[in-house]
């Protein structure tokens, strides 16, 4: 399995703080189950902004000092905020798609309404960059408005959903969503997430049993290796044929009323 959403490599976001704690989370991802994970740190205009160069020259001390842990592969990536100027953001190196692929991950703000939404998706795809959406799920405009999540992939966004959001860690909602959306073909990919030890990896094994019993062994399979092997490698990823989500009015009402 690879992590396609980390903040482990140290010091350049919010994420781990240290080498140590960088290497003790890697230890903590294999035994997890990963064999590859993807740094996607930060990338937020004004705020989090270091180079891709900068990332590389981390990547490769960081790689260095955590030989003795083997069998993880670790890839470049960055998540970057949405924002009119991810476009540029690319072409000048600042941030990173995956692995040097066409593939970029991007998020939205959590409690706003995106601006540029779709005139960024546009300028993006005009420029052969595949968008995959970060973890959805929590945003509280799409827990509103779910809808949008079929509107996007069928203009051909990918969308990573969170593990953690699937037990209740980002809030009902976002619970009650990931739900929706996996049954709905609308996850391409999974990710920790991780930031801080001793979270999430250990709840990786129970998760799992949760979303196949869900989708099924072959599905979760495309999430969770089939789907980034293939991004990682800059291959095309043939998306299952998308579904709306619906919740009846019992849905509707919990949902209205959880947080
Ligand atoms: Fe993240």
């Amino acid at each position: 399995m690879i992590d396609f959403h980390t903040h482990i490599l140290p010091n350049l976001d919010d994420g781990a703080r240290t080498i140590e704690e960088a290497q003790r989370l890697l230890k903590e991802a294999r035994i997890a189950g990963f064999n590859g994970v993807v740094f996607t740190s930060h990338y937020v205009e004004n705020y989090y902004e270091t180079s891709v160069k900068e990332r590389e020259i981390w990547l490769n001390s960081f790689s260095k000092k955590v030989r003795e842990i083997r069998n993880v592969k670790m890839y470049l990536g960055s998540e970057i905020l949405l924002s009119k100027n991810i476009m540029k953001q690319l072409e000048t190196a600042q941030a990173s798609t995956i692995n040097n692929t066409s593939y970029v991950l991007f998020e939205l703000p959590i409690d706003e309404e995106p601006e540029y939404l779709f005139e960024c998706i546009y300028n993006l795809m005009k420029n052969k960059v595949v968008p995959i959406l970060a973890h959805p799920e929590k945003c509280s405009y799409v827990q509103k408005d779910p809808d949008i999540l079929y509107e996007l992939v069928t203009k051909g966004v990918y969308i990573q959903a969170d593990y953690g959001s699937i037990i209740g860690e980002n809030g009902q909602r976002a619970k009650m969503l990931m739900e929706k959306m996996l049954e709905s073909n609308l996850v391409h990919f999974l990710g920790s997430n991780v930031h801080r030890e001793n979270t999430i990896y250990k709840f990786i094994p129970e998760i799992l049993e949760i979303i196949q019993e869900k989708i099924g062994k072959e599905m979760l399979n495309e999430l969770t290796t089939k789907n980034p092997e293939l991004a990682l490698n800059n291959k095309r990823i043939t998306m299952r044929e998308p579904k709306q989500i619906e919740f009846n009015i019992k849905e509707k009402i919990k949902m209205f009323f959880s947080k």
